[in-house]
């Protein structure tokens, strides 16, 4: 099997239950993520934690269950639910860009990654994680986990911020054109799990043989960072 096949067929028993999620099981049986909670995750998990952005998205998401509904809310209403995530820009974005895919786009989000990025607050990072994980695009998400799962089974001692087209180039190399969605998310839950910062707990990991910083026992050093 390749890489990207082990890693999801470790993904199909370990993913991580999310309520954003569509779990590996059903969406093979053709269950379809629904791309505003996709969105509205992406955004929320910009700069917070997913234990803490957990009961926002379910508070978000009773009360207001579409992007339309989103669109019509109050401002003070959502920026009232938003308190305590921080970064308000990214709930005055998030408003901003609801209206846009309600009144431009038929309440529908764009499928790729280019159209995502034309929306307000989806940048980069969030239009290629939209695009595959809603649309299952072959795009590339690299996010800190990312760059340190491919940082040690590439054994990659550039240090960061330097190393970080390098790690995008070997992150985009092993991007499956199927289920990219499931496998980006399984990148993410692999290293949230399993390839921590520190103690890795590599014993247990579906990239356990090829993981080159393993064989090294150069993983806790990895990624290396600059310093500042
Ligand atoms: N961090 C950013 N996006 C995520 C996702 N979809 N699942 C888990 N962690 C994430």
């Amino acid at each position: 099997m390749s890489l990207p096949d082990d890693l999801l067929a470790w993904y199909d028993r370990h993913a991580r239950a999310l309520p954003w999620r569509v779990p590996p099981d059903a969406r093979q049986s053709g269950v379809a993520p629904d791309p505003y909670r996709v969105w509205l995750s992406e955004v929320m998990l910009q700069q917070t934690t997913v234990a803490a952005v957990r009961d926002y998205f379910r508070r978000f998401t009773e009360r207001w269950p579409t992007v339309e509904a989103l669109a019509a809310a109050d401002d003070a209403d959502v920026m009232a639910e938003w308190a305590g995530l921080g970064y308000y820009a990214r709930a005055r974005n998030l408003l901003k860009c609801a209206r846009v895919v309600t009144a431009q786009h038929g309440g529908r989000f764009p499928d790729t990654r280019e159209g995502l990025l034309t929306l307000p607050g989806v940048g980069p990072y969030t239009a290629a994680a939209i695009a595959s994980i809603a649309f299952d695009r072959p795009e590339t998400v690299v996010d800190g986990n990312v760059e340190r799962v491919m940082a040690r089974l590439h054994d990659v001692h550039t240090p960061l911020p330097a190393a970080k087209a390098e790690l995008t180039a070997l992150a985009a190399a092993l991007t499956p054109q199927e289920r990219a969605g499931d496998y980006a998310q399984a990148v993410m839950d692999l290293g949230a799990t399993i390839c921590t910062p520190r103690s890795p707990a590599c014993g247990i990991c579906p990239w356990r043989e090829p993981c080159r910083a393993r064989a090294e026992r150069t993983q806790a050093e990895l990624p290396k960072k600059a310093l500042k």
